[in-house]
């Protein structure tokens, strides 16, 4: 592959991404690239990745234990930090154990991997699923089936016609690109059914939804319904690192088994602590839960005022659908330059022909801030040609495209511009 001609196809498809560089922390005001903007794509949730008491705790285990963990925790020996914040993690979702990991992609590739590796086993995963489930299950090497975004019916029919083998349902509680929040009821009684295991990744959950920000499976009342729960301390606790919550027993197969534990070095101390303190300061400090939810009430309201579709949204996470990928990149850019910051999501990210600007709200956003916010994305919409009214349909463009398209390796860029 000559690498150059790749990159230059990716551009003229809308499909180049590049970094671009944020002075000082995460939001919600930042310097782009030199210029201030208002920030509306950053998981820092609940603005805790900055908080001088996770600062203090990070700069506090940067002295006692130092930066580096020598190696995984099986090897070079897991930190009382690591403990502390297991047990801490343990006591907060009322399950017997926890288990970290180095990144939310590597705890949902461990768990998965691992979990999926019995003899036989087949896998059942939501077709929007975040990317690092669907490689876990591409790594446990065992039959995968896709089911249609949240359709139980659909999952309740692929179990039906596997009668006798071991089955593991994956799916996110809230689904990053949509910002909706999976059937966990039916999930769980579907399960229980077909006794089948069920992994569930709160990463946009924890902190953001459920009484005192426990997520998506405690507002649903079903805390200690499922087998493991992944959350990832990156987002709203605004540190670094996962979890695997779950039982005693499954945590330690988890222990013998998950690759990326074994073969991956733990999380460095700073970023443990750092979550720890996030942690006790969301359950001492609840509030913020609640400011995010109205801030993103907010926000809802008023890109509906500018006549935008934001989808099956209930959470922080707001899709709105343009279809083409380079329209979701002028738009982006138009809005850069009224002052916001909106992420342009397309493939592999989402399925061709689905992408959409995605915003993600901040409980430290002011309500002006969102209703500028609106405005500037009506006018850039506008100005490209896109009439928010008009806007693409979002789950019927879906379907299983996403998933055969997360299925394979990377996509090969001529296909998506065909399919787009
Ligand atoms: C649902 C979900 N799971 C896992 C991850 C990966 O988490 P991390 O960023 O900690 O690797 C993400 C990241 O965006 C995610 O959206």
């Amino acid at each position: 592959m000559d690498l150059q001609q790749h990159l230059d196809e990716l551009k003229e498809l809308g499909l180049y991404r590049r970094m671009r560089l944020v002075s000082g922390p995460q939001g919600p005001r930042v310097v782009l690239d030199g210029k201030p903007v208002l920030l509306l794509c950053s998981s820092n949730y609940l603005g805790l990745a900055d908080h001088p008491r996770v600062r203090e705790a990070a700069a506090d285990a940067a002295m006692r234990w130092g930066v580096g963990t020598g190696g995984a925790r099986t090897v070079a020996g897991s930190m009382t930090v690591h403990r502390r914040l297991e047990e801490r993690i343990a006591a907060f979702h009322g399950t017997g154990a926890a288990l970290l990991h180095g990144s939310g992609y590597l705890a949902s590739l461990g768990v998965v991997g691992a979990l999926a590796s019995e003899p036989g086993a087949l896998v059942l995963v939501d077709e929007l699923a975040h990317a690092s489930l669907h490689d876990g299950c591409a790594l446990a090497g065992a039959e995968t089936r896709a089911y249609r975004h949240g359709d139980v019916e659909h999952l309740a029919t692929l179990m039906g016609s596997a009668a006798g083998r071991p089955k593991l349902i994956v799916t996110d509680s809230v689904f990053p690109t949509e910002g909706d929040v999976a059937p966990l009821e039916e999930l769980v009684l579907l399960a229980r059914r077909h006794r089948a295991r069920l992994v569930v990744d709160e990463s946009h959950a924890i902190g953001c939804l459920g009484p005192g920000g426990r997520g998506a499976l405690a507002e649903a009342g079903l805390e200690g319904e499922v087998d493991v729960v992944i959350g990832s301390l990156a987002k709203a606790l605004g540190a670094y690192g996962a979890y695997a919550a779950c039982d005693v027993t499954t945590a330690r197969f988890l222990a013998n088994r998950s690759r990326t534990l074994l073969a991956s070095t733990a999380p460095p101390p700073p970023a443990v602590a750092g979550a720890l303190a996030a942690l006790d300061l969301l359950v001492e400090q609840p509030h913020r839960v609640d400011k995010l939810v109205a801030n993103a009430d907010t926000l809802r309201a008023e890109l509906a005022r500018e006549g935008f579709e934001t989808a099956g949204s209930t959470t922080q996470l707001i899709p709105i659908v343009v279809g083409d990928a380079g329209l979701a990149v002028r738009i982006r850019e138009a809005a850069l330059e009224g002052g916001i910051f909106a992420e342009a999501l397309r493939p592999p990210t989402v399925a061709p022909g689905t992408s959409r600007l995605r915003l993600a709200v901040m409980a430290s956003h002011t309500k002006a801030e969102l209703r500028e916010a609106a405005q500037v994305l009506g006018r850039a919409a506008l100005r490209c040609g896109f009439r928010p009214a008009a806007g693409v349909p979002v789950v019927a463009t879906h379907g299983v495209r996403a998933a055969a398209f997360f299925d394979g390796q990377a996509p090969d860029i001529t296909e998506v511009a065909r399919a787009a």
